[in-house]
């Protein structure tokens, strides 16, 4: 955009004839020089994140920052430290972001921030930085629904036609829905109680993992899946939750509490203390990641099922999208490949990074 001013302003040629010139490279107006390019900024939960990416989905330019190891310090996210280590970084990240686009903020043609759901705290870091540079810069602001991004995330890498189905699951978020078109969604099921990854992040926690030296900087979602590689997931005999529940409803508490009973009684028949690292760490990782996945995974074919008798899908080839945290766990995703090939589906799920809060499903 810039380059295209500079040259009008020295030649003072018509649009057309700027056009014309662009075409005689290559440069096809609209997709080059004249994308529409949007910043994004993500702080809803405690990942401080930005990204420019133009209207074709071209990422200019991303930076984030992670309180993940903050967080595991002290046992979980604090909301106001969560505030006050967004409000230490924003700044720099936006700036990361729109140096690695070399893109100046005044060529941008919007800033898009996540306003809901989140932390209240570490939401409003983001929404006042935002409208902060709205005003100044004189730009449109455009709101973006947490859930809806990571939703959305998959057209970035796939061509993936409406209507689809979407699984969330993350350490904040549990949900099934039928995406219709960009805002326009169905809840097919939610979690009654806790996210999965919360699940995770509190038995990785009372396993102690952080002491852990393989998985001492990894979120406890991660290092479970790291740890469980090594385990016997049938050592444990576990029923996964709402066996009986005719909708599509999740729950995570329960099991939370039957692997916490668990860690409890190995700790008396090992004779160790609460915060030591159990012999049997790894099967119970591999146990609580293989109940988690079954849970999941009926769940979902309960949704696939729902939406085919009622023609809401596809019969052949109906997409479903598994995205969020919990959805880069590869245990997880198997397990949900091995559903989609069941149901003549197809699976797709966006690329690790993209699957965990980034500010590029913002922008
Ligand atoms: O989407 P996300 O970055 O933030 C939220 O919106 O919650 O997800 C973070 C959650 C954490 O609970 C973390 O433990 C979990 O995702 N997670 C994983 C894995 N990587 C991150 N859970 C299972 N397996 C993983 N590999
Ligand atoms: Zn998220």
């Amino acid at each position: 955009m810039l380059t295209l001013n500079k040259t009008a302003g020295v030649f003072k040629p018509s649009k057309r004839k700027v056009y014309e010139f662009l075409r005689s490279f290559n440069f096809h107006p609209g997709t080059l020089f004249l994308h529409k390019i949007v910043l994004g900024i993500e702080t809803s939960c405690d990942d401080t994140a930005a990204a420019v990416v133009d209207e074709t989905g071209n990422v200019l330019g991303e930076a984030i920052h992670s309180q993940t190891e903050v967080h595991l310090k002290t046992g979980g996210i604090i909301p106001p430290v969560a505030q006050q280590l967004h409000r230490e970084n924003i700044q720099r990240i936006v700036q990361e972001a729109l140096s690695a686009s070399s893109i100046s903020p005044s060529d941008l043609s919007a800033i898009a921030t996540t306003i809901k759901p989140g932390l209240a705290l570490s939401l409003g870091v983001g929404l006042s930085f935002s409208l902060q540079l709205v005003g100044q810069l004189k730009k449109p602001f455009i709101p973006i629904h947490h859930m809806e991004a990571h939703a959305l995330t998959i057209r970035l890498t796939n061509k993936v036609e409406f209507p689809f189905l979407v699984l969330l699951i993350s350490g904040g978020h549990c949900l099934l829905a039928l995406v219709q078109g960009v805002s326009d969604f169905l809840l097919l099921g939610k979690s009654l109680d806790i996210a999965p990854g919360d699940m995770l992040d509190k038995v990785a926690r009372r396993l102690s993992l952080i002491k852990h030296p393989e998985c001492s900087t990894m979120s406890g979602g991660k290092a479970i899946e790291h740890l469980a590689k090594q385990g016997n997931r049938f050592h444990f005999d576990i029923t996964p939750p709402l066996q009986r529940a005719k909708n599509c409803d999740f729950s995570f508490t329960g099991l939370q509490h039957l692997i916490n009973k668990i860690i409890i009684q190995k700790e008396k028949e090992e004779g160790i203390e609460q915060g030591q690292i159990l012999s049997s760490a790894a099967d119970i990782a591999a146990t609580v990641q293989h109940t988690t996945a079954c849970h999941i995974v009926k769940r979902t074919h309960r949704a696939i099922l729902f939406c085919k008798q009622r023609d809401l899908l596809p019969q052949n080839n109906a997409v479903l999208v598994a995205s969020g945290g919990v959805a880069s766990n590869f245990y997880i995703r198997r397990a949900l490949e091995i559903l989609t090939n069941a149901t003549q589906c197809t699976l797709m799920c966006p690329p690790p990074r993209l699957c965990t809060d980034n500010g590029i499903m913002i922008a």
